[in-house]
C-alpha cells in the first residue's frame, strides 16, 4: 500500500531483513518533571534560567510531560512499526549530587519504561549522556574537571546494574562535539561558557569517559553492544583554491577527524594539535589507549554538510563555514544534501572502517501547521526522510556496514536554543494540551515500516 501518488525511492525490503528501524528523542528534551521524585538540577536547567539563553525563554520544565505521558509515547513509538526506540538517560535523576547517594525513584522510573518498551516489542537503546550533566557537577568545574570522568563511571555503574538485565545496547555519549563546543567554547548551549581551551578539555574528558566506561559496561551486562555517537559532517572546500582546500582539511580536522582518530586508536591528528599549541588538552599517558578501547557500533548522527573557507586569524584553525547559495534547506537553515550522507558514510567507512554504524539520529524541521481537520501535512520533511532513507541503502550499497536507522524524532520536543521554535517530531506536539498527533510524515514512515512487513 502507498501512501503517496508518487512512485516510493525506496521501501523496507530494499534493506536487510534484520535491518534496526527506530526513533530517538533525549531525557531533558522530551520528561520535564524536573522537580519530581528526587531528580537533582541539570546544567539545562541552570542555562534556561539565565535571560537571553533560550530563544523563546523557555525551558525543559515540562517538555512533552513524557514523564507522565510515557506509555502513550511508547503507544505511539510502536504504532510507527519501529522495532527500537533510543532515548537518553537523565543522570540527575540517578545521582542528584552527581555521585553519592543514589536516587532509587530515578531508576524505577527508567525500569519501568524500559519494560514498557519490551512489552511493545521496542528494543531499548540508551544513551547514557545526552547533555544533562548534574548542575553540582558543573560547579565543580564539569566536563573540564578530570574527576567527572570518575563520577560519570559511578553514574555509568549505577544505571548498568539496574538495567543491564533488559537493556543490550547502550551509547556512552551523544555529540561529544556539541556538549563540548557548543557549550563550553561557543557559549550556546549548557554550560554557556566561551573558553576554547576549555572545550578541548572538556572533550578530552567526554572521551576518556566513553573509552573507560566500554569495559565497565561490559563487566555489567551480558550480551552488550556498546557505542558512541558522533555528530558527523562532510565537508568541502567553498572554492577551487588552494587556500579553501587547506581551510576544508583542517575543519574536517578538528569537527570529525579530532573524534574518529583517537577512537580508532590513532591519537589525536597531529595536524590539528600543531595549530592549538597551548590549547591542547593535557593527557595522561594512559589516556590514549583508553580511548580507543574498542566498541561494538559507531553512531552517527547525521544533519547536513558544512562548506568551509579560510579565514585567518579566526581562531587556531582559521576556518569559518559559509553559506552555499540556493540549496535547499529546512527551517534550521539546515543544508538538505541526502547525498553527503553517502559521502561522509563511505568516507568514513575507506579511512575507519567501524564494524558497524548506525544512523542514530536524522531529521528536519519545519515550520509545520495543525489544520482545522487535525492533519499535519508535513510533506517536506516527508521528503526529507524519504530521501535519506534512500542515500542510507545507496550507503549500504556501497558497502558501509549500516545497520540500523533511528529517526530524529518521535515527538517535537524542547530543541536546545531554538526552545519550542523548532518542531523535529514525527508526531505533533500541542504544548498547550499535550496532545500528540502524528504528522504525515510520521504516516509515511508507518507505512513503509509496515508495508515492508507484509510483503515479507
Ligand atoms: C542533535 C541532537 C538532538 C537534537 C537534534 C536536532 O544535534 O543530538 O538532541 O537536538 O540535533
Amino acid at each position: 500500500m502507498k501512501h503517496n501518488d508518487h512512485s516510493p525511492l525506496i521501501q523496507r525490503s530494499d534493506f536487510p531483513a534484520d535491518f534496526r528501524w527506530g526513533c530517538s528523542t533525549s531525557s531533558y528534551q522530551i520528561e520535564g518533571a524536573i522537580n519530581e521524585d528526587g531528580r537533582g538540577e541539570s546544567i539545562w536547567d541552570r542555562f534556561c534560567s539565565q535571560p537571553g539563553r533560550i530563544r523563546d525563554a523557555s525551558s525543559g520544565a515540562v517538555a512533552c510531560d513524557h514523564y507522565h505521558r510515557w506509555p502513550e509515547d511508547l503507544d505511539l513509538a510502536r504504532s510507527l512499526g519501529v522495532n527500537a526506540y533510543r532515548f537518553s538517560i537523565a543522570w540527575p535523576r540517578i545521582l542528584p549530587q552527581g555521585r553519592g547517594a543514589l536516587n532509587e525513584q530515578g531508576l524505577d522510573f527508567y525500569s519501568r519504561l524500559v519494560d514498557g518498551m519490551l512489552e511493545r516489542g521496542l528494543q531499548p537503546w540508551a544513551t547514557l549522556y545526552h547533555w544533562d550533566l548534574p548542575q553540582v557537577l558543573q560547579e565543580q568545574g564539569g566536563w573540564a574537571n578530570r574527576a567527572t570522568v570518575d563520577a560519570f563511571l559511578e553514574y555509568t555503574e549505577a544505571v548498568t546494574r539496574r538495567l543491564g538485565d533488559r537493556v543490550k545496547h547502550w551509547i556512552t555519549h551523544n555529540e561529544p562535539f556539541c556538549t563540548a563546543f557548543l557549550g563550553n567554547h561557543e557559549g550556546n548551549h549548557a554550560p554557556g561558557l566561551t573558553d576554547h581551551k576549555t572545550a578541548l578539555l572538556v572533550c578530552h574528558h567526554l572521551l576518556l569517559s566513553h573509552g573507560r566506561a566500554v569495559p565497565l559496561i561490559r563487566r555489567q551486562v551480558a550480551d552488550a553492544k556498546v557505542g558512541i555517537t558522533l555528530s558527523l559532517h562532510p565537508i568541502s572546500p567553498a572554492s577551487d583554491s588552494t587556500e579553501d582546500a587547506a581551510a576544508a582539511l583542517r575543519h574536517d580536522g578538528l569537527r570529525n577527524r579530532w573524534f574518529l582518530d583517537p577512537l580508532q586508536g590513532r591519537g589525536y591528528p597531529a595536524d590539528i594539535l600543531a595549530l592549538l599549541g597551548d590549547d591542547a588538552p593535557v593527557l595522561l599517558s594512559s589516556d590514549l589507549h583508553d580511548i580507543a578501547t574498542p566498541t561494538d557500533f559507531l553512531g552517527v548522527n547525521y544533519y547536513f554538510p558544512e562548506r568551509v573557507e579560510n579565514a585567518p586569524g579566526l581562531g587556531p584553525i582559521a576556518t569559518r563555514v559559509v553559506e552555499t547559495p540556493e540549496v535547499e534547506r529546512t527551517a534550521f537553515g539546515w543544508e538538505v544534501d541526502p547525498e553527503g550522507m553517502v559521502t561522509l558514510l563511505t568516507r568514513i567507512q575507506a579511512d575507519y572502517a567501524p564494524a558497524c554504524v548506525y544512523l542514530t539520529e536524522n531529521g528536519s524541521t519545519y515550520d509545520d501547521e495543525l489544520l482545522p481537520d487535525g492533519s499535519i501535512n508535513d510533506e517536506q520533511r516527508r521528503s526529507y526522510l524519504e530521501r535519506h532513507l534512500a542515500a542510507t541503502a545507496r550507503a549500504i550499497a556501497a558497502g558501509v556496514p549500516v545497520k540500523g536507522y533511528f529517526a530524529w524524532s518521535l515527538l517535537d520536543n524542547f530543541e536546545w536554543a531554538e526552545g519550542y521554535v523548532r518542531r523535529f517530531g514525527l508526531s505533533y506536539v500541542d504544548f498547550q494540551t499535550q496532545q500528540r498527533t502524528l504528522k504525515a510524515s510520521g504516516h509515511w514512515y508507518a507505512n513503509f515500516l509496515q508495508a515492508g512487513e507484509i510483503e515479507k
